[in-house]
């Protein structure tokens, strides 16, 4: 291939004026963002262009609008991408894990969505059911072909913190923590961590978008295994280029009883930029904790 010739320079989007824009589009043209368009194989057309308008809503703007020899459909996204259905009698269909597309949706757009399949009886699972942060939603559709196309969203519940009905949590006595201990709370979700200089109570909630935290003793760190964010056993973020965490884990405020048990208040949380040593709560005797790490 020859060299090209290269456009004029500039970070301006272009404007589309593909095969098919809209007469309101024509002219200068309609700005798309993201993607312009995407060319699925079909091997039943009539089928398949029925399935993405009525099934999916997209408008149809016609056949054979393209340089495309098979015959095709043309439709769009109300965001202006085009969705070019092509036919082919020798097309394989695509392996259930192969390629996909994903579409981010406003959480509104993504209950009209979910509401209107439901009510069309489209079969709607999810390939990650079970293991999505709290907040996080998604469906998977399935065309006549087998191509598989998923819908997403994030509900602001996803950066919410989450009270538990637990209240004040007994751990039993200080002393039986040394220093390095992590102990899970399942009751209240939080770990409590013996550090050398007191206890932290941490809420398990990762603020990202709210995985639930573990501790991984091996590497001395929590981990989400949602989108893979670390902390250090003080609740800071790890720091590692692209760690996702949205900053330290959250508190619960530490306590100690006359008897000397440690008290975890789940019904209060701390919200924290960094970790300082003053956030730990130190045992009414004082005494420093055996440290083993
Ligand atoms: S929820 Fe994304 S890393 Fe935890």
């Amino acid at each position: 291939m020859e060299t090209q010739i290269l456009p004029r320079e500039t970070d301006e989007l272009p404007r589309y004026g593909g095969h098919g824009s809209r007469p309101e589009e024509t002219g200068k043209g309609l700005v798309v963002e993201r993607f312009s368009h995407l060319v699925v194989g079909v091997t039943k057309l009539d089928v398949s262009e029925a399935w993405y308008r009525d099934v999916v809503g997209l408008d149809l703007l016609g056949r054979d609008l393209t340089a495309e020899p098979n015959p095709h459909s043309v439709l769009q996204t109300n965001t202006g991408q085009m969705v070019i259905l092509v036919e082919s009698k020798s097309f394989d269909r695509p392996p259930r894990n192969s390629r996909h597309q994903a579409f981010l949706m406003t959480p509104n757009a993504y209950r009209r969505a979910y509401e209107r399949l439901q009510g069309m009886g489209m079969i709607i699972s999810d390939t990650h059911e079970g293991h999505r942060a709290l907040g996080n939603y998604s469906i998977d559709l399935m065309d006549p072909d087998g191509h598989r196309f998923q819908i997403q969203t994030y509900g602001p519940e996803c950066h919410e913190y989450q009270p538990s009905d637990a209240g004040v949590v007994d751990c039993g006595p200080a002393e039986r923590y040394k220093s390095g201990d992590v102990k899970p709370f399942k009751q209240g979700n939080f770990y409590l961590v013996r550090l050398r200089e007191g206890f932290l109570a941490l809420n398990r909630w990762c603020t990202h978008m709210n995985g639930i935290v573990v501790y991984q003793k091996a590497h001395w760190h929590f981990y989400c295994p949602y989108h893979y964010a670390t902390y250090d056993r003080r609740g800071e973020p790890s720091p590692y280029p692209g760690n996702r965490a949205g900053g330290p884990l959250r508190l619960h405020p530490v306590t100690f009883s006359n008897e000397g048990h440690v008290l975890v208040d789940t019904s209060q949380v701390i919200e924290r930029s960094a970790y300082e040593p003053g956030q730990a709560a130190v045992p009414p005797s004082g005494d420093p904790a055996q440290a083993v790490a």
